[in-house]
């Protein structure tokens, strides 16, 4: 009935104050909000419980990966490598992690990101963090998965303005580089393919 509503919304916010996240807050209301404009006839209202929304939300046993570029340790160690080096960028200034940084929730606080050379690009960073259960990806959803992604902002002239083959040229000159090429992909051989494979694995 519509008249329950206001009782769910105060289950809410005594839930809330007891000691749940203020974001949390947020969600559950949107949810409750969600559902009573979802619902025509207020008679078929489905009072949800603390339980089936925190079900709603539990976090997933396993991280999934695509069949083409299945997980392993030393891909996981070659994309960490990768993300954090400057290498990746014309200048050898500008990492993944510049705009994508693990201390600001992998993104940079920015109000729009800055490029390689210090422009400033028409986007802010997104965090990164989840993304394996997210798609599509980019903020107009252009890109489908992290492989199909990871060498754009390589590549990008905007981002880190690298063409590929010298970037494979570079790091292919990097014993380092060749040897966890080869525990990730069984060649010591540096390819575009083997680096957008470790960027999204990691
Ligand atoms: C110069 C800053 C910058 C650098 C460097 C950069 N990114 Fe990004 N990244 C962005 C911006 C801005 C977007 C959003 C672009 C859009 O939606 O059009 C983005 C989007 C993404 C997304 C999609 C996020 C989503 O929620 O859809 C992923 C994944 C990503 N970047 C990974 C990387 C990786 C991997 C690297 C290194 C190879 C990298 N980025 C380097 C700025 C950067």
């Amino acid at each position: 009935m519509l008249e329950e509503w206001p009782i769910v919304f105060k289950e809410m916010f005594r839930t809330a104050r007891s000691g749940l996240p203020r974001g949390a807050l947020a969600g559950l209301v949107a949810i409750g909000l969600g559902l009573a404009a979802a619902q025509g006839a207020p008679d078929q209202v489905a009072v949800p419980t603390l339980a089936s929304l925190q079900a709603l939300y539990r976090r997933p046993a396993a991280i999934p990966f695509p069949a083409a570029n299945p997980y392993s340790d030393a891909k996981l160690r070659l994309g960490q490598a990768l993300f954090f080096d400057p290498r990746l960028s014309r200048s050898n200034a500008t990492s993944c992690a510049s705009c994508h940084n693990p201390a600001l929730g992998w993104e940079d606080g920015l109000r729009r990101a800055r490029g390689d050379h210090a422009n400033t690009l028409r986007r802010a960073s997104p965090t990164i963090l989840n993304l394996a259960w997210a798609e599509p990806l980019m903020w107009d959803g252009r890109k489908d998965s992290l492989e199909d992604q990871a060498l754009g902002p390589v590549t990008d002239a905007g981002e880190m303005n690298q063409p590929l083959d010298e970037l494979v040229a570079e790091l292919g000159a990097v014993p380092g580089y060749r040897r966890m090429f080869g525990e990730a992909f069984g060649q010591e051989q540096v390819t575009g393919e083997g680096i957008a494979a470790a960027l999204a694995t990691f």
